[in-house]
């Protein structure tokens, strides 16, 4: 007999016939009801032991261990679920000794406590339901791309150019730390190094993914990204994971108009595929909320958010009119803004958050940001006023997240593309590659790049990006 998920039993809703489960123990009372877990759903199944089950067997039946039992799934009396499995065999597979295991508290851990124990998170319900969501995200991104003529596109993790021109990097190198070969000025000589030449990993897949645009007309990356900024907060992390879409003929305004569907896309998929975790999800935010002063308490539930995204057109404003209504807003006339605001600033997140969270209350697209603080391969927008040239930028701020997509329609001009990365000392010899599209066949073309795990976190309201990801990567901390 084969082994049956818990989630089919209760879905099933059939009775009298004969299963096999395997799971871990969530509880155990009265010496006869056990919850039993397989990570298949969210709910436990109740399994009752007969009372004549061996005292030898009863000791090992604890919170955490994992068992195999046999029986036969019957209606349940007991409130809280239609079935249940009356047990005939129990095999206890890997005892759970008590005292030392972690979620052994009586209380509910808390999810720094957690964080600490991330090898073992995944039991608790909610880190159960968060990594189900990741999972239904990252399946519906291939969807929605393939059900689109897509083609995914696997851009290098290893790569020796810098496609933010941020320098926030992560070197791969081979070389002796204690004593690397130098050049005569002493500079350390990475022609020696592996791949004959300095190495880092990727920031993002976007300007190899450009390569592929110009021959596939739409293509997409999804894969993991890295960056050694030093920003210990709840948005940030060092290694993340990105999905660039990238398409060729596409303006700016086509841009976002995917990047809006994509998102509404993927809630839909959710509140469709993980009703009960995003339910479960909503409770554990709730309670959360109420812990919070009235003022800080957010309006809406996690599922009414949700579908009030679903349903609503995002906002779509220039950075310039976003100044203007930052410069006109209460905040900023009481000097409620800790950093200050005139054009030509890189918004902060109090900024972005004022503008998503208090003014429109919906997500915001802004678009048209001054080029001085944007990187080299955006479009540079036409007709701009003296001393304030613009790009062809959209960042997609979201409610309780900030900044979830930063994209752009890019420059596909040669010379102007040139003249840019020279004032950015971008080496052009040296990225060769990227500039030849433009030199043979160049179109116009546009794409963006949606935080994973910002992502995540939107959808399943949890409140720190260490919580989304199974293994966050952040300073000072890579354990696991
Ligand atoms: O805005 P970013 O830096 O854009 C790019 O990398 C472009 N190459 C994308 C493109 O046009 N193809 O990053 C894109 C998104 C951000 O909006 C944010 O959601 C996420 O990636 N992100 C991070 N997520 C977690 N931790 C970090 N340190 C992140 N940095 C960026
Ligand atoms: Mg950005």
């Amino acid at each position: 007999m084969v082994r049956t998920k818990i989630k089919d039993i209760l879905l099933g809703e059939k009775v009298d016939y004969q299963v096999i489960v395997k799971g871990w123990i969530r509880s155990f009372r009265n010496n006869q009801f056990i919850a039993i877990n397989d990570g298949s759903c969210l709910d436990s199944i109740q399994a009752v032991i007969s009372l004549d089950t061996e005292e030898q067997i009863i000791k090992k039946i604890s919170n955490g261990a994992s068992l195999s039992i046999k029986g036969t799934v019957v209606a349940s009396l007991g409130k809280g679920q239609k079935v249940e499995i009356k047990v005939e065999d129990i095999e206890i597979l890997g005892e759970c000794s008590g005292d030392e295991y972690p979620l052994q508290l009586k209380n509910r851990p808390s999810l720094e406590f957690l964080r600490e124990k991330a090898h073992l998170r995944f039991r608790t319900n909610a880190f159960g339901a968060v990594f189900r969501v990741r999972h239904s995200l990252a399946f519906a991104i291939h969807q929605f791309f393939h059900q689109r003529g897509f083609v995914y596109m696997h851009t290098p993790i290893i790569t020796s150019s810098d496609a933010e021109g941020a320098g926030e990097m992560f070197r791969v190198t081979s070389l002796p730390f204690d004593n690397p070969p130098r050049n005569e000025d002493n500079s350390i000589n990475f022609k020696e190094d592996f791949f004959g030449r300095s190495t880092n990993l990727t920031v993002s897949g976007q300007l190899e993914a450009e390569l592929a645009a110009m021959a596939l007309s739409e293509v997409y990356t999804f894969g993991p990204t890295f960056r050694a900024e030093n920003s210990n907060t709840a948005r940030h992390l060092a290694e993340f994971w990105m999905i660039e879409p990238e398409v060729a003929f596409n303006t700016l305004k086509e841009n976002m108009d995917l990047a809006e569907d994509f998102i509404k896309y993927l809630i839909k998929f959710a509140l469709e595929n993980n009703r009960a975790d995003l339910e479960f999800l909503a409770t554990r935010l709730e309670e959360e909320e109420k812990q919070k002063p009235q003022n800080e308490r957010s309006e809406m539930g996690l599922i009414e958010k949700l579908e009030f995204v679903l349903n609503n057109d995002f906002e779509r404003i220039t950075y310039t009119q976003a100044i203007d209504i930052l410069l006109q807003s209460p905040a900023y006339k009481k000097k409620k803004f800790q950093y200050d605001v005139s054009w030509g600033i890189d918004m902060q997140s109090e900024h972005e958050r004022y503008l998503v969270e208090k003014h429109f209350k919906k997500p915001v697209i802004v678009t048209n940001y001054p080029k001085s603080i944007k990187a080299f391969y955006m479009r540079q927008d036409d007709d701009c006023a003296q001393g304030r040239e613009t790009v062809a930028a959209m960042d997609i701020l979201a409610p309780g997240i900030g900044e979830i997509v930063g994209g752009s329609q890019r420059e596909e001009r040669l010379d102007k593309l040139e003249q840019r990365m020279k004032e950015m000392h971008i080496p052009t010899e040296e990225m060769y590659w990227y500039l030849d599209t433009r030199r043979f066949g160049t179109a116009p073309h546009a794409g963006f790049g949606l935080g994973f795990e910002r992502m995540v976190l939107f959808v399943t309201g949890m409140t720190n990006i260490r919580d989304v990801i199974p293994f966050p990567r952040t300073p000072k901390n890579a354990d696991f």
